[in-house]
C-alpha cells in the first residue's frame, strides 16, 4: 500500500487494532495455525532499527517445551530463584508509583482478590508462570553487546508484533517475569551465552468472558505526556 493521503477507513482500522490490543491474561489451549505462526513473524520484522541493525532475536516455544519450561519456573522464579541478564531495580515514585499501583487494584478487582487475600495475590502472579494457559510464548532476546538503543529497536519490534498478532484475531500479553530465569530458558532452548533474554510474550486465541480480560488500564491524558511546539 502506497498510501500518500489520509483514508478515513485506514485510520479507523489502526485505531481499532491499537486500541483493541490489550495485556490479556487468560487463554485457549487452542494452537495456532503454523502458517499463520510464521506470517505474524515475517510481518512484525517489518519494524524499523536503528541502521537496520533488526537487533531482536525470537525463541517461539510450544507443546512440550512450553509445559517444561512452565514446570522449571515453577522451581526457579516461583521459589526466588532468579537469573535476570537485565537487572529490574527501577523504584517508582510519584504518578509511576501511583499507575502501577492503580494497574494491580484494577486486576485485583476483576479477580476479586482483596486487599489481604496474599494467597490470592500469589496466585494471581503464579498464573504469569504458566503463561496464563497460553499455547505458545515467545522469548525475546538480543546480543550482548546492545545497550539502550537496541532496547528500544526490540521495544518497537514487539510492539509491531504484538499488533500483528491482533491484527490475526489473537491476543498477547507481554511479560517481564518471563526474564527472570534466561539461565534456564538459554539451557533448554540451547542457546548461545552472547544472547540475552529481555522478557517473554505469551499469546494465542483469548479465553472469552475472563473478568481479568475485561480490564481497560486508564491511559493519561495528552497534555501529561505531549507537548506541541512551533
Ligand atoms: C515490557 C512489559 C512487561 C510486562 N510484564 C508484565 C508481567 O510480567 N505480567 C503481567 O501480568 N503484565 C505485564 N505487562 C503488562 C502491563 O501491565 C500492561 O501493558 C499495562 O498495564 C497496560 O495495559 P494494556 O497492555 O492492557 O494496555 C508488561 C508490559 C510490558 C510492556
Amino acid at each position: 500500500m502506497k498510501q500518500q493521503t489520509s483514508d478515513p477507513q485506514t485510520v479507523r482500522v489502526f485505531e481499532e487494532l491499537a486500541s483493541s490490543r490489550r495485556s490479556i491474561r487468560g487463554f485457549l489451549p487452542q494452537a495456532v495455525e503454523p502458517a499463520i505462526l510464521e506470517q505474524i513473524f515475517v510481518t512484525a520484522a517489518s519494524a524499523p532499527s536503528n541502521c537496520n541493525t533488526q537487533p531482536w532475536y525470537c525463541h517461539v516455544v510450544s507443546g512440550e517445551m512450553r509445559d517444561r519450561l512452565s514446570a522449571i519456573f515453577t522451581k526457579t522464579i516461583a521459589q526466588g530463584k532468579y537469573s535476570l541478564d537485565f537487572p529490574y531495580d527501577a523504584k517508582y515514585e510519584g504518578v509511576f508509583r501511583k499507575r502501577q499501583l492503580d494497574v494491580g487494584i484494577l486486576l485485583y478487582e476483576a479477580l476479586g482478590v482483596t486487599r489481604e487475600d496474599k494467597e490470592g495475590k500469589r496466585r494471581a502472579f503464579l498464573r504469569n508462570l504458566e503463561f496464563f494457559d497460553a499455547p505458545h510464548v515467545v522469548f525475546i532476546f538480543m546480543p550482548e553487546w546492545g545497550g539502550v538503543r537496541e532496547a528500544c529497536d526490540v521495544g518497537m519490534y514487539v510492539q509491531n508484533l504484538m499488533l500483528t498478532i491482533r491484527s490475526h484475531g489473537l491476543a498477547s500479553c507481554p511479560q517481564t517475569i518471563l526474564g527472570y530465569d534466561a539461565d534456564s530458558v538459554r539451557r533448554e532452548l540451547n542457546i548461545e551465552p552472547q544472547m540475552k533474554l529481555l522478557f517473554g510474550v505469551s499469546f494465542g486465541y483469548e479465553a472469552p468472558d475472563l473478568p481479568e480480560n475485561q480490564i481497560v488500564p486508564e491511559r493519561a491524558a495528552l497534555d501529561e505526556h505531549v507537548q506541541f511546539h512551533s
